[in-house]
């Protein structure tokens, strides 16, 4: 079995990941190989700091590793929250879902158009002598009130295309066969099975 290591501090992005590879490759975390280093997410796009983030772990450990970036993108918000999806309500301070949500609901306060994507972008470092990309995408629609208590971030407010839920309302094992993050992950998998 491979062992690849996954950038991230997110338990929910964890959990995941170990589904999506499950007998395929064994993910290890940070914590296990004693990462603790904060790493600030300074690029402007989900590529930039995915590649970041893939960097530093694999400069430090020696071991293929990979990282992900994403975010919710508001068409009526020419592509916001975006990158600064988790300090969208608070720029400087810590990642607050529950503000985030509400800025989100006062900015689209009577906006019809409603439409909106989670993008995810995979940085792996380590496995071919230049980095690997790869993305996943999903569209939806952002709900006009908080519906749900499962998953993180903007689950609640999220709905995805042909579904009348939000994400935290469909839960995580839905979740886990549409989302932006699997895609990606989808796409990573599907490369290394050639
Ligand atoms: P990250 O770069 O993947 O950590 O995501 C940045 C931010 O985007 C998170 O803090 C959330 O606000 C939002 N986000 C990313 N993926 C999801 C998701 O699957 N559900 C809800 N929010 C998400």
């Amino acid at each position: 079995m491979k062992h690849w290591i996954f950038a991230t501090n997110n338990a929910h992005k964890l959990v995941e990941a170990k589904d999506i590879f499950s007998n395929f490759a064994e993910i290890i975390s940070l914590q296990e190989i004693g990462f603790n280093e904060d790493i600030d997410e300074t690029e402007d796009t989900f590529k930039g700091n995915a590649l970041l983030k893939a960097q530093a772990v694999f400069q430090k450990s020696g071991l293929p590793c990979f990282a992900d970036d994403s975010g919710l993108c508001v068409d009526a918000l020419d592509g916001k929250p975006g990158v600064k999806s988790a300090r969208y309500a608070n720029e400087t301070g810590p990642v607050d879902h529950a503000l985030n949500n509400q800025k989100l609901l006062q900015n689209l306060s009577g906006v019809e158009n409603r439409n909106a994507c989670f993008k995810t972008v995979i940085c792996a470092v380590g496995f071919e002598p230049e980095p690997l990309f790869f993305e996943g995408v999903v569209y939806g629609h952002i709900a006009t009130e908080l519906r749900g208590n499962d998953g993180f971030g903007y689950d609640p407010l999220f709905v995805p295309q042909n579904y009348h839920e939000t994400f935290a309302e469909l839960g995580s094992v839905i979740k886990n066969t549409l989302s932006h993050r699997w895609m990606a992950m989808e796409n990573m998998k599907k490369y290394f099975s050639k």
